[in-house]
């Protein structure tokens, strides 16, 4: 039984998007080149390409583990923990890469935060 001005034929229409515009990621000096979504941050990007050159964390913007100089080229940048991103950092190229997203192609440097060195414990010797 047929119902006017339906369609009876069980195809949906669909609203069909153009995947999303894609970017050469450069990491300068080296020969490491990935290719990044606009949609994907660039440490996802990165990741699934199976490449390490960024350092992996929290993925989120708290650790601050894959900041990144951006020596050339747009981005869209969500905002940034000012504990990892300092004011006026961002104005000169360092960001989150796990919080950057790629509007062009990009060549970039990492920049991991400097690790602390390890408190070593020390071992009192016991009172006499
Ligand atoms: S991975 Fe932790 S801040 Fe980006």
């Amino acid at each position: 039984m047929s119902t006017p001005g339906m369609n009876n034929n069980n195809s949906q229409t669909a609203c069909i998007n153009p995947p999303p515009q894609k970017h050469q990621v450069w990491i300068d000096a080296t020969d490491i080149r990935f290719m990044a979504a606009e949609d994907k941050s660039l440490l996802v990007a990165m990741e699934a390409t199976g490449q390490a050159a960024i350092e992996v964390g929290c993925r989120g913007g708290g650790c601050g583990r894959c900041r990144v100089r951006v020596l050339e080229g747009e981005f869209f940048a969500k905002r940034m923990s000012k504990a990892h991103i300092h004011p006026g950092d961002q104005e000169q190229g360092l960001v989150l890469a796990c919080r950057i997203f790629a509007r062009s192609d990009l060549r970039l440097l990492p920049e991991p935060p400097e690790l602390h060195p390890v408190v070593q414990p020390t071992v009192s010797s016991p009172p006499e």
